[in-house]
């Protein structure tokens, strides 16, 4: 059976790998419900341009993954728009002023400001994203839940300890989350990132170094693109992947190896 008139919510799909996922969701026949923090002129030109494109149904939420408690409301809202909620993708990610004293050196960490926000925006905002859609879920006979992680967690890349760290701890939320959800049909899997050309990864300072030696180092030459990753999670969500849940699939060209 197809995904046709089946609805993910995607949390920060206003560009990159979010945004890619939401058209890869699209053009399948699936209603969208996304969020944005900042950008909400982006998210409503989104909405207007999947709609007209592929006539299903999209809807952006304003939502930011530091406060936990604006899950709840924002799955109510979710409830009024849409009839049932099959897919959960866990995307977005904090940068700026929020990562200062957790995007740096090792030495120069901060636990209490830093640290714990990408905490809260990786593992935080995946359990409670997770939480309420799987009850929407549960309703509809079960579903699929993608966390969003990186390769950063395997291999070293400058300045990245406080995001890595948080990557390897959402794998494992997530690999807890399918034991437990999947008496409720429910597979829970991570899709892990080499370097993908975002607006996320132009903010490294090292953006040009990481580049060159993303290219130097897969064996197809190349920077990964966002619709690299959403090719997989929408795999993630079909029936072709109906007993695979508690993975990571990795989407990094062959560089982790190198
Ligand atoms: N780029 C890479 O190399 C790479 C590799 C592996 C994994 N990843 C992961 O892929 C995911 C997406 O990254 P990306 O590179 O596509 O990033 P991106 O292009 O910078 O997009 C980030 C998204 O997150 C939203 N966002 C930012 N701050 C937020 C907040 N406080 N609350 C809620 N939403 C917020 C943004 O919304 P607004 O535009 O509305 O602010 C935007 O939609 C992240 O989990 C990242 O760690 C990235």
């Amino acid at each position: 059976m197809g995904n046709r008139g089946k609805t993910v919510v995607i949390t920060g799909a206003t560009k990159g790998i979010g945004r890619a996922i939401a058209y890869r969701f699209a053009r399948e026949g699936v209603n969208v419900a996304f969020t944005y923090n900042s950008n909400e002129k982006l998210a409503n030109e989104i909405v207007e341009d999947l709609e007209s494109k592929y006539g299903v149904k999209v809807r952006a939420y304003r939502l930011n993954i530091l406060e936990l408690d604006e899950f709840k409301p924002l799955f109510l809202e979710i409830d009024r728009d849409f009839d049932r909620v099959d897919f959960f993708v866990s995307n977005a990610m904090i940068y700026g002023r929020p990562v200062v004293g957790g995007y740096g050196k090792f030495m120069k960490l901060r636990p209490k400001k830093g640290l714990l926000n990408i905490y809260t925006a990786t593992v935080g905002a995946f359990v409670r994203g997770a939480q309420e859609s799987a009850l929407r879920m549960q309703k509809v006979g079960g579903g699929s839940i993608v966390t969003i992680s990186s390769t950063g967690n395997r291999v070293y890349m400058d300045n990245y300890a406080g995001h890595g760290t948080n990557k390897a701890a959402v794998e494992t939320m997530s690999r807890y989350a399918s034991v437990e959800l999947g008496e409720m049909g429910i597979r829970v899997n991570a899709v892990s990132g080499g370097p993908i050309d975002t607006d996320a990864l132009r903010a490294f300072t090292n953006y040009e170094e990481i580049k060159r030696t993303t290219i130097e180092r897969s064996s197809l030459n190349r920077m990964g693109t966002p619709e690299d990753m959403a090719g997989a999670v929408y795999f993630l969500c079909t029936d072709e992947a109906s007993w695979i849940t508690g993975q990571t699939i990795v989407v990094d060209g062959g560089t982790t190896f190198r």
